[in-house]
């Protein structure tokens, strides 16, 4: 149960900046979890177009709505037995906060902006990173960002030094835990 007695589904809830790894992580552990793999981009994707082509056509704004809306449906379908990787930037508006705890156990993949910059630096599918894709706008963003990551998560992982099996394996200990 949640501090004031709500429901909280037994998903697991991925979240963190850009390139740190989500997607991967996200569908490794849910194979290991035997669990259903849902990421938030893909769902939006699927339900509307491409992201890079939400943002352009119909702005950011919007973008955020669509990820709001989507929270709300996974609530309100009472989904479980979920790995959930949330795109970077839904953890930012407030409500959206409240929805991911109700879902699950959220897990910070916390990675450095030298990390994330030499992960994404030669892709440009991110609109928020398109235009200006330097390490300075990533220890920006980063700085406004980690905080609220932080605050939100249940387990932080600091990825900057583990391979992808041991993220896997430590997230899984931890939520196994974390849930006795
Ligand atoms: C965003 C992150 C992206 C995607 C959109 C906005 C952000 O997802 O949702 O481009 O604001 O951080 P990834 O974190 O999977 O790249």
């Amino acid at each position: 149960m949640g501090i004031n007695g709500e429901k909280i589904l037994n998903n697991i809830v991925l979240i963190g900046f850009m390139g740190c790894g989500k997607t991967t992580i996200g569908k490794k552990l849910s194979n290991e979890f035997k669990y259903n793999f849902i990421d938030t981009d893909n769902s939006i994707k699927n339900k509307e177009k491409d992201i890079l082509e939400i943002f352009d056509t119909k702005g950011e704004s919007y973008f955020r709505e669509c990820e709001t809306e989507l929270l709300k449906e996974l609530l309100s379908e009472n989904i479980e037995n979920s790995v959930i990787s949330t795109g970077g930037g839904m953890p930012l508006k407030l409500n959206n906060r409240d929805y991911l705890s109700k879902l699950g156990t959220i897990v910070y993949l916390k990675a450095d902006a030298n990390t994330i910059f030499n992960r994404i630096k030669g892709d440009n599918s991110r609109p928020l990173l398109r235009e200006n894709n330097s390490l300075e706008k990533i220890i920006d963003m980063l700085a406004y960002r980690d905080y609220i990551y932080e605050d939100l998560a249940n387990i932080i992982i600091h990825t900057d030094n583990l391979s992808e099996n041991e993220i896997v394996s430590i997230i899984k200990n931890k939520v196994l835990k974390e849930n006795l």
